[in-house]
């Protein structure tokens, strides 16, 4: 499920009406559902019910204080990617000992944070970080905990921009390389605890073969790592893929009623009674890194349509958000949905391109599409944008980064206010 829906006419997210919250708190708008993130944390926590497992939650899909501390509350772990996201988390009131720390250039400043606070495992991406993480914690008088993450060379067919677990990808290490590596850490670093091995083969997956494919090939690997070093745990990553298209309706009529040919039926179930008899088996602790499926349908972004514009050749509609607020239309070809927040009376459909203030031709939300008609003046929600939305916002075209607000039933909580014209020289001479 998801928190939006039209009542009385309006979108609402729970029981909040999104028209008030745009009046209240100006335009673009970022509104969370809290209710999606608790409810889908507890799916994917239940459809791993059958194996011994922890949700650390990728930070970086939204970083929010308020959504973090949601996912405290549920007993989330996180997975951090740099010194800023550990701090974020830290101030979120989470546990270092649940979080692991990923990406492929940690800096020994990053790495010294981390031991520090004594996070959970170091998932490492090449020998050459496994010797520095060696050094630094040596220095420090410190054993560190670490993973190194394999790159399995399957093919997550997800975009080329976010697909990770391929040998042609920056990421991880040659899943042929592995356990000399292990073998060599073992000997000649004194400084590292090899606790686990992880894999990320990319994201917005929405097949299970991948997945599986994944599991299959590494799992002999973990199998024989286990043994020959006492490995307590396999992060199988991130990478669930949620619905973009009809992504209002798949909210009342379930998740994967509405879907387009080429998203295929990924449901959260399916996805644990796959993958689950295949890891039990392992005896392990199975890590998970969701970040898009925790956050992503739990997101809209609010804007208001500022002039329409009829060309020869095409009719816009100019929103006063832009690609600095939501860049993944003109990163990734990301489909966002665009409803109305008044909801329309009739099926009439004019096809518009619905694009940003920002001088780029880039700076679109859609291009040619049916949308039913709105006028300046009116706003629009652009659906499942909780992921990967406000965390990529920039300040280009010295725009202020959009408020952010989280519902919660009838509650609505303003948890990041729009920044200011000051806040935009803030620390500059
Ligand atoms: N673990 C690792 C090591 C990752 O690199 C990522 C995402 C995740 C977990 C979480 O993946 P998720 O469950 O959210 O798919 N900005 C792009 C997505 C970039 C993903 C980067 N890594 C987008 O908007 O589609």
């Amino acid at each position: 499920m998801h928190g939006f829906s039209y009542q009385h006419g309006s979108l609402h997210c729970e029981q909040v009406d999104l028209k008030e919250l745009a009046a209240t708190h100006g335009t673009p708008l970022y509104v969370y559902s809290g209710g999606t993130i608790i409810d889908h944390f507890k799916r994917l926590d239940a459809a791993l019910g059958g194996v011994p497992h922890e949700i650390a939650y990728a930070v970086k899909a939204n970083s929010n204080l308020s959504v973090l501390r949601l996912l405290v509350a549920q007993g989330a772990g996180f997975d951090i990617v740099s010194g800023g996201e550990l701090f974020r988390v830290l101030k979120a009131g989470g546990d270092p000992a649940h979080c692991t720390f990923a990406g492929v250039g940690k800096t020994r400043g990053e790495i010294a944070y981390a031991l520090d606070q004594g996070i959970y495992s170091f998932n490492v991406e090449s020998e050459e970080e496994l010797r520095a993480l060696n050094q630094v914690a040596g220095e420090m008088g410190l054993v560190a905990p670490a993973a190194v993450r394999v790159n399995p060379n399957v093919d997550a067919k997800t975009h080329h921009y976010i697909s990770t677990g391929k040998s042609g990808n920056k990421f991880g290490v040659d899943f042929e390389a592995i356990p000399d590596l292990y073998a060599r850490a073992a000997r000649d670093l004194p400084n590292i605890r090899l606790r686990g091995l992880q894999m990320h083969i990319g994201s917005q997956l929405t097949s299970v073969a991948p997945f599986i494919e994944a599991v299959d090939k590494v799992a002999p690997l973990v199998r024989q790592l286990k043994h020959a070093h006492d490995l307590e745990f396999w992060s199988i990553g991130g990478g669930i893929g949620i619905v973009y298209q009809n992504a209002l309706d798949s909210g009342a009529a379930g998740w994967w009623q509405h879907r387009r040919p080429d998203e295929l039926p990924l449901t959260i179930e399916r996805y644990g009674r796959e993958l689950v008899p295949r890891l039990a088996e392992l005896g392990l602790k199975i890590l998970l890194e969701p970040g898009r499926y925790l956050v992503g349908n739990a997101g809209v972004l609010v804007t208001r349509c500022l002039y329409e514009k009829k060309g020869v050749a095409k009719t816009f509609k100019i929103v006063d958000a832009g690609m600095n607020d939501l860049i993944r239309p003109a990163l990734y070809q990301g489909y966002h949905e665009i409803v109305p927040l008044a909801q329309p009376a009739t099926a009439a459909r004019v096809v518009v391109d619905v694009v940003g203030p920002i001088c780029e031709s880039g700076d679109f939300f859609c291009q040619d599409r049916a949308l039913p008609d709105f006028q300046p003046g009116e706003c629009v929600a652009l659906m499942s944008a909780g992921a990967y939305g406000f965390a990529m916002a920039s300040n280009y075209n010295s725009r202020p980064l959009a408020a952010e607000v989280l519902v919660e039933g009838a509650t609505a909580t303003l948890v990041r206010q729009r920044q200011t014209l000051d806040d935009l020289i803030a620390g500059e001479l």
